[in-house]
């Protein structure tokens, strides 16, 4: 089992703060339309409810797993679909809610999904927007913080399914074994 350091990288505060921001920019522009927010399981789930919250108008929601295989953490592209999109998006306007954008081969997989699919229009949110291992270009429309690069963990984010719970977001640094 490894040990790990972390520090604060963003207060419970600062999170609620930038996601009511986020909320209050996404209201502004959706107010009035049929928007279905798609959110990407598993590190997705305490923003995805805190921004349906903050939203506060009428919205769908629906919910996709994606999983990304490639050797040990390096992700290959090689993006399979675990649970697919069950809600009509077909004329719909579709906000993709993320956590993190990393390597960009989840977002831009699920984009070309929502494409055939015949969406009105299709914009991305991303809690994070990690710039440091980006493979393909992918738009985000509403960015919660850029982060250059580090492990972030905590609301939601995971390291080997721990962390997920804090209500910080942490980066961690690795002490050995
Ligand atoms: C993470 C994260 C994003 C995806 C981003 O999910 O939640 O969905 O990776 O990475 P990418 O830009 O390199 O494709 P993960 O597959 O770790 O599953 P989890 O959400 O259950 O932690």
């Amino acid at each position: 089992m490894k040990n790990f350091t972390k520090e604060v990288l963003f207060s419970k505060d600062a999170i609620l703060g930038r996601v009511k921001g986020l909320a209050e920019d996404i209201r502004r522009d959706y107010y009035g339309k049929d928007l279905l927010l798609i959110g990407v399981l598993n590190g997705v789930f305490m923003f995805f409810s805190d921004l349906v919250k903050y939203l506060d108008m009428p919205v769908k929601v629906d919910f996709v797993r994606l999983a990304s295989y490639g050797s040990g953490a390096k992700s290959s592209g090689d993006v399979r679909v675990l649970k697919g999109i069950e809600m009509s998006v077909t004329g719909r306007d579709v906000l993709v809610v993320e956590d993190i954008v990393d390597t960009g081969y989840t977002v831009d997989v699920l984009i070309k999904m929502i494409k055939a699919k015949n969406a009105n229009s299709i914009k991305v949110c991303a809690l994070i927007d990690k710039a440091e291992r980006r493979m393909v270009d992918v738009p985000i429309d509403y960015t919660g913080f850029a982060v250059e690069k580090g492990f972030v963990v905590g609301y939601g984010l995971d390291y080997d399914e721990q962390f997920r719970y804090f209500q910080e977001i942490y980066t961690l640094h690795e002490t050995g074994v």
